[in-house]
């Protein structure tokens, strides 16, 4: 998703017996599927983990311009680019509503900021790839937003009412973005030999970063307990990974691109599809900081941040 590596800063799992008489009250709300807004009494972990959370999902949306915002100088046509200034602008309202969300938790933007600069906090892996041809603003939309609608759908059903209600609005802008990608790829497969080269080998370089968006596999993911008994996290990294999967594939036989896995088969048993997993070293490295675009994207940020603060002092 957005937001991959997320340390739940509570301290295990509690029982009943364990936890405090404001602990305890406070789980009965979020087991009967109340909301908690901002002025309720919340355990410290649940608003840390939130504040990382909704801040990783925010830093995400805002650098997420970046890779498509690269092509809309040289858009193939005025209605394309009317597309996509479109999407990319959609992108930065998600991250003010997120920064909003965040806001209510008792930090504020420049705090979130001045930690995504000096690296304490994150934002999604995918946004350190390259875009290297057109055909990836299609695949971007197409696999990356159809990523993040497997994540942030189940998100608005989450237990903190400012962040399900920031997502509502958020999945609704972003099911358009897939359908403009899908729509994008669609155009160029009726096109020339060259331009179905052209989504082939882009969709051949996004299929494994979009895979790894959901995070790392449950055995290796020990946060997601306390994440979902809190009701923060809905669904386990897996099951939205697999039902990931299970979206694209007859999406891309329409299309007419192959997804570049020889081990993606139906399981008639399983009622999924099997696939192999992505290079978790290569995730590993990326989110470190190692991936071929996080210098770019830092040192953008870097500067309009720098830019924003001479403005604002001017
Ligand atoms: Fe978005
Ligand atoms: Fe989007």
């Amino acid at each position: 998703m957005y937001a991959q590596m997320v340390k739940s800063t509570g301290t295990g799992l509690k029982s009943a017996d364990e936890m405090s008489a404001e602990e305890r009250a406070f789980q009965a709300r979020i087991d009967a599927g109340e909301k908690i807004e901002p002025k309720d009494w919340m355990p410290e972990g649940y608003r840390k983990t939130l504040i990382r959370q909704i801040g990783q999902h925010a830093h995400s949306e805002i650098v997420g311009q970046l890779p498509e915002g690269n092509w809309i100088t040289r858009a193939p046509t005025l209605e394309r680019k009317a597309i996509l200034l479109a999407k990319v602008q959609d992108e930065a309202g998600h991250g003010l509503y997120l920064y909003c969300a965040a806001e209510t938790l008792g930090v504020s933007r420049d705090e979130m900021t001045e930690m995504l600069l000096d690296g304490r906090m994150k934002y999604s892996s995918i946004f350190n790839y390259p875009t290297l041809s057109y055909a990836d603003v299609g695949t971007i939309g197409w696999l990356v937003d159809g990523a993040a609608i497997c994540n942030q759908v189940p998100l608005c059903r989450t237990s903190y009412g400012p962040y399900g209600r920031a997502m509502i609005r958020v999945c609704k802008e972003e099911s358009f973005h897939q359908r403009q990608g899908f729509e994008l790829l669609m155009t160029m497969m009726r096109g020339t030999d060259e331009q179905r080269a052209m989504v082939q080998e882009s969709v051949d370089r996004f299929w494994w970063p979009a895979l790894m968006m959901f995070g790392p596999p449950d055995d290796d993911s020990p946060n997601t307990a306390q994440s979902m008994a809190w009701g923060i996290k809905r669904d386990t990294n897996d099951d939205l990974r697999q039902k990931f999967v299970d979206m694209t594939v007859p999406q891309a036989e329409v299309l007419g691109v192959t997804l570049p896995d020889p081990g993606l088969v139906w399981n008639e048993e399983r009622g999924h599809h099997d696939f192999t997993q992505p290079d978790w070293e290569e995730f590993r490295a990326v989110i470190g900081g190692e991936g071929p675009c996080n210098a770019q994207r830092l040192a953008h940020r870097q500067r309009a941040h720098e830019q924003h603060e001479q403005e604002a002092t001017a």
